[in-house]
C-alpha cells in the first residue's frame, strides 16, 4: 500500500517540502507520496492524531505549530531541550517529535568550512531555528553568540548554553569578532526582499555568510556579503534539503539523495 506523508502548518501552500521529498521517492523507486496540510494551531493534536490513526509514515511541523506540536508528542532529549519539533515519527507505537533543524545548520557549515570547534559564530534570532541551530554548533564545540531585537529571548538561550549573548546595537563590533555569521531570523524573506539586519559595510573579508532563508535564494544579506567580498556565503537552500534528509532518514532508515532533492527544489524556488 502507498505511504502517507506530510507537512502540517499554517500556512502551508508553499512549502517546498511536497517537491522535496517527493523527488527522492519517486528516485528511489519508493511508492509513497508527500502533502501539504493547512493546520490552524487549535488542530495541531487532532491533526497529529489523525495521521497517526490513518496509519500516515510521517510527518514533518512547520511555522506556527513547531513548539506546540511537542506538547502533543514523545520526543527524544535534543527536541525537548529545543523545545520544539519539525519531524514526528509514528515507528515507536506513539507519535515521536525529532528536531532536524540544528543538526541540517551543523552538516552545512561542517560540509563548507571544515570542523567548526572553536570558531567563533555569531547567530541573528533567537526563535525555534535559531535555538536549534545554536544548540548543535555549541554542541559541536564552537563558540556561541546569540544577537536578537528581544535581548531576553537571547539571553535566555545563552543560559542553557554556555553562549554569550546580545541586543541588535553595535552588531558591526560583535561581527569583528566573528568569524560565521548566521542569519536566522526571517528578516530578508519573501515579500520583503529588501530588508537585512547587517550591510556590507558591517562585514569583514575573513567572515563566512550563512542565511537560512532560502526564498529568495540571494537574500539582501548574501548579496551584502558578496558587495563586502566576504570568505564565503552560504544561501538556506542546503539547510532545508539537509533538514529534510534527516527527516527522511528517521522515517525510513534510508539516506535518501540530497543531491535530487536540492535540484527539486533550486528549480521550483526558480519557478516562483
Ligand atoms: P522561527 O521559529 O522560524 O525561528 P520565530 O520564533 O518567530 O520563528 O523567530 C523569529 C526570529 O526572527 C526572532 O528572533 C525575531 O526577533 P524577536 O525575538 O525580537 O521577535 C526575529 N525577527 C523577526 N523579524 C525581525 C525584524 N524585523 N528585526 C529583527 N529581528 C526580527
Amino acid at each position: 500500500m502507498k505511504e502517507v506523508y506530510g507537512v502540517i502548518g499554517d500556512p502551508v501552500e508553499h512549502s517546498l517540502s511536497p517537491v522535496m521529498h517527493n523527488a527522492a521517492f519517486e528516485a528511489l523507486n519508493m511508492d509513497a507520496i508527500y502533502l501539504a496540510f493547512r493546520v490552524p494551531p487549535e488542530y495541531t493534536r487532532d491533526a497529529i492524531r489523525g495521521a497517526w490513526s490513518l496509519g500516515f509514515s510521517g510527518l514533518n511541523v512547520t511555522i506556527p505549530l513547531k513548539e506546540i506540536a511537542l506538547s502533543y508528542v514523545s520526543a527524544d532529549e535534543i527536541a525537548r531541550k529545543i523545545g520544539a519539533i519539525n519531524t514526528i515519527s509514528f515507528k515507536k507505537g506513539v507519535p515521536f517529535g525529532h528536531n532536524t533543524d540544528g543538526i541540517a545548520a551543523l552538516k552545512v557549515l561542517e560540509e563548507a568550512v571544515g570542523d567548526i570547534r572553536e570558531k567563533h559564530v555569531l547567530i541573528l534570532g533567537a526563535g525555534g531555528a535559531a535555538k536549534a541551530i545554536a544548540f548543535y554548533l555549541a554542541s559541536a564545540g564552537a563558540f556561541v553568540k546569540i544577537a536578537n531585537r528581544t535581548a531576553e529571548r537571547a539571553a535566555e538561550i545563552a543560559s542553557k548554553l554556555n553562549a554569550s549573548w546580545t541586543d541588535l546595537e553595535n552588531l558591526k563590533e560583535h561581527i569583528k569578532d566573528a568569524e560565521i555569521l548566521i542569519n536566522a531570523t526571517s528578516v530578508g524573506m519573501y515579500p520583503y526582499v529588501e530588508n537585512t539586519l547587517v550591510t556590507a559595510e558591517m562585514m569583514h573579508h575573513d567572515l563566512i555568510v550563512f542565511d537560512i532563508v532560502y526564498n529568495p535564494v540571494e537574500t539582501r544579506l548574501l548579496r551584502e556579503a558578496k558587495k563586502a567580498d566576504v570568505k564565503m556565503t552560504i544561501d538556506g537552500v542546503k539547510m532545508l534539503v539537509y533538514q529534510g534528509a534527516a527527516a527522511f532518514e528517521i522515517w525510513t532508515g534510508v539516506e535518501p539523495p540530497k543531491d535530487v532533492m536540492e535540484r527539486a527544489v533550486r528549480n521550483a524556488l526558480s519557478d516562483l
